[in-house]
Order: structure tokens, then sequence, then C-alpha cells
């Protein structure tokens, strides 16, 4: 169990540029897909160091999917050369919820299979119940047994029409998965917009299958006979550049992150200029100092193009640092605050009351140990070790691992004093 131990400076800023990675909610859905394709799918610009990555590339090897890894290169060959199996054990959905994805891909191409019921996880439960309800319209059966879903289509899978009660990004994936291949059309109502989701409707696209805006948040889908395997690059990790821009804005340092279409952060950079940071963005960069003091403010999540859930930790971080009283609401997820009363033992002022935390500003953080509980936490709480004085240390690290590739190296390259403890 790999732990950091981390020195901090309230004085001493990050500088540095950092390579941002291809994002892991692009990579996933994507590599799911490939089990819908009729030849190799070449995928580049893939984190090959998050390690849901890796999950995902032994869960489709469990499927029967050839896959061969080109590290230096970045790039994933992923060749179908026989039938799946049907079977996604619970080993691959328990640590990766990304793994019900591949429930989409095999009903879409086999008309059925078996599915491990992905448990809670510290942000809430994560329920499945729109993926099912989408899969029952596309004349999809199912029952529980087991812990497993298993889920049939007698005659097919024929297009339908299902309309979200929720936004739901891996619920979007899964249904467009299903229905690419359908006999007919599916409409798909309140889809999620988010930039990985775009880039997985890019990918099917190109190979062929007929995905097609029909208003707001609305597609319709034309099933085809087959897909075609081609070259697709992943676009850049929004959550992952948004994360390091924060280690410039704790720590009154500068930081410049290339590989990133800043069209993702519209939301989130106008609210870190808002709290005092100077922000310049490139086609494909974006740069972040900070000369003035934090200031505070108050922020809702929501579904892109809303400010991201997923960036909602490393805010609240640097806004414990900030001059004066900060709200945020958090409408995505049920438990999403799991740094707070870690950032809390550093020193930091913060109530949580249902979906809202107060944030009172307090010039010094102090370094304490704490323990990670989830993927955008750990690096919530490094954000606060690093703005401490002393040094914190850092426990379950491996939450971090699964979603942020060469964490440790980055953070080591913009200055951050940092040591592996294990
Ligand atoms: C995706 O999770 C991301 N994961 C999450 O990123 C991200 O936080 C989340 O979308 C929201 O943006 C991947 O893409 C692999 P949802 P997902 O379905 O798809 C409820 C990270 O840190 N809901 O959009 O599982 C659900 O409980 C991870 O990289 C149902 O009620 O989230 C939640 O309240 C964390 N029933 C809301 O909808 C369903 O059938 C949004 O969930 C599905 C969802």
């Amino acid at each position: 169990m790999e732990k950091f131990l981390i020195k901090g400076s309230s004085s001493k800023g990050v500088k540095g540029l950092i390579n941002c990675s291809g994002a892991k909610n692009a990579v996933l859905p994507l590599m799911a897909s490939s089990i819908l394709f009729e030849n190799t799918v070449v995928l580049k610009n893939v984190p090959l160091g998050a390690n849901d990555v890796q999950t995902m590339i032994i869960l489709l090897k469990s499927l029967g999917s050839k896959v061969q890894i080109f590290k230096k290169k970045k790039i994933l060959k992923i060749t179908n050369k026989k039938k799946h199996k049907l079977l996604v054990k619970y080993k691959y959905i328990s640590t990766m919820r990304a793994g019900v994805l591949a429930m989409g891909a095999l009903i879409g191409k086999y008309n059925k299979c078996s599915t491990a019921l992905s448990g809670g996880c510290s942000l809430g439960p994560r329920p499945i119940g729109y993926h099912l309800a989408g899969f029952k319209r596309l004349n999809c059966k199912y029952s529980l047994s087991k812990g497993y879903i298993n889920i049939f289509s007698k005659n097919g899978i024929k297009g339908g029409h299902y309309h979200f009660p929720k936004v739901s990004v891996t619920g979007t994936s899964n249904l467009i998965l299903a229905s690419v291949l359908a006999n007919g059309i599916t409409t798909l109502k309140n889809i999620s917009i988010e930039p990985e989701v775009l880039d997985l409707i890019k990918f099917l696209k190109n190979g062929g299958a007929k995905i097609y805006s029909a208003g707001k948040r609305t597609i319709k889908i034309y099933g085809v006979k087959k897909l075609n395997g081609h070259q697709h690059e992943v676009i850049g990790d929004r959550i992952e550049a948004f994360s390091y821009l924060c280690t410039a804005a704790i720590t009154k340092g500068s930081i410049k992150i290339e590989k990133i279409n800043p069209k993702y952060l519209a939301t989130e950079l106008k609210v870190l200029k808002n709290i005092g940071c100077n922000i310049k963005v490139g086609k494909s960069s974006i740069e972040l100092n900070r000369k003035n003091k934090l200031k505070p403010t108050n922020i809702k999540t929501a579904p892109f193009p809303g400010f991201a859930t997923d960036c909602m930790p490393m805010l609240m971080a640097i806004l414990t640092k900030s001059d004066g009283k900060s709200k945020i609401e958090e409408t995505i997820f049920s438990n999403r605050y799991m740094a707070a009363p870690e950032l809390v033992r550093m020193g930091a002022k913060i109530n949580i009351k249902g979906s809202i935390a107060v944030i009172i500003g307090e010039d010094e953080l102090n370094g304490a140990d704490c323990i990670s509980s989830d993927l955008r936490s750990t690096f919530a709480i490094i954000l606060g070790a690093m703005a401490a004085n002393g040094t914190s240390c850092v426990s379950r690290v491996y939450h971090g691992l699964r979603g942020y590739s060469n964490l440790y190296n980055n953070l080591k390259k913009i200055g951050v004093n940092i040591k592996k403890k294990s």
C-alpha cells in the first residue's frame, strides 16, 4: 500500500510544464467499444499509466480480445480474433465502474451478456437502473442472480426510444454501444454531452456508425451491419489538466499544461479566474499563475458544460486558502466530500451539511497524516499537503493511481517535495 510523504510550503510555488495524458474517462468507453468492431482498433494517446486502463485491458483479454500494448508510443491495438466470452466478472467491476461499459458493447454485438453488478464506491451508490431501463427499450430482458445481471434479447436488439431521467455519462455511452448495430432506429434523450462521450461518438461514426444529433441532448442512431476498425487519438484529460492547474493556484506557482483543449474546461477556468488566478489559453494549452490572494467563490456542480463534479474536490482544497467564505453545492453524487475531513486535519475550516460544503479560508495549513478514499479526493489531499507547513503522509494513494498517469513523477517534476513510502 503506497503512501506519499509530502513536505509542503506555504510560500514555495510549483513551476513547470505538464503534458496532459489522454482522458481516462474517454479511453475506457473507447476500449469497451472495440468489442463491436470487425477488425483491429488502434487507440493513440492512451493513458497507460492509469491503473483503470490496465484493468480494462485485463477485462478485454478475459473476454477474448487480443490487446497489444506499445508503451512508449502510448498506443493500444485491439483485435477481435474470435467470438467473445459473454461473462464480465466481478473482479473487473469491483474496482472500476467503467467495467459496466462492456455490457453495452456485448449486448450490441451478441444480444446477450452476464455482467457483475458494480458495487457502491465512496462517492455513494453507483446504480445502473437507467442503463437497464434503456436496454429494455432495445428489446432486452434481464434478470439478477448471485450479483450478476443476465441480459438477453431473444430476437435481437431492436431500435427504441429512451429518455434519461437524469444525465448519466456511462449510461449514455452504454446505450450508444448497445444500439449502433441494432435493427432499426434508436432515439436517446437527455444524454450526457461530456467531451468524453462526444469522443466516443466521433470514434464510432468514423468506424461506420450512423449517429446524428436530433436536438438538445438528443441523438438518433440508425443501426448498421458492422463497424470497421480504425485509428483514433484519445482526447486530453480535462480533469487531470484542472488538477495540475490547481497545484499552481494553491501554491502561488506557475504551471503550463499542454495537449489539452481549453474548451473542455471553460466553466472551470472562469471559476479559477474569478478567485484570482491569471489564466492564458492557447489552441491546445493552458497556463496558470497566481500572484494575489485567492478570493472566495460559490459554485454548484452540474453535468457538462456545468462545473464538473470531478473537479470539485480540487477546487474545495484550494478554497481552504482563500480570503473569505466559499460555498459549494454538489448535485451529482451523495458523498463527494471525502477529502474534507482530511483537509480539516491540516487545519482547514470546512463544514459539510448534506450536499453543501462551506469553506472558510485560512492563512496557514499544517501537515498531517491523511487517508485517501477515492480518485479525486487523493489529488485534493495532495493539494492541501503541498500548501501546508511541514510534512503530510497521504495513505491509500492507490485510489489516485487509478486515474492519474505518472502522478508521482509529474508532482516531482513541478517541484513538489514528495517521497514514496511503502
Ligand atoms: C462518470 O461516472 C465518470 N466515470 C465519473 O468520473 C464522473 O464523476 C461521473 O460520470 C459524473 O460526471 C467514468 O466516466 C468512468 P453518472 P458515471 O452515470 O457514469 C446517477 C472519476 O473521478 N445514476 O453520470 O458512473 C448516479 O448515481 C469518476 O473519474 C443513477 O441514478 O456517473 C449519479 O448520481 C468518478 N442511475 C448521477 O446519476 C443510473 O443508472 C450521475 O452518474 C446511472 C446514474
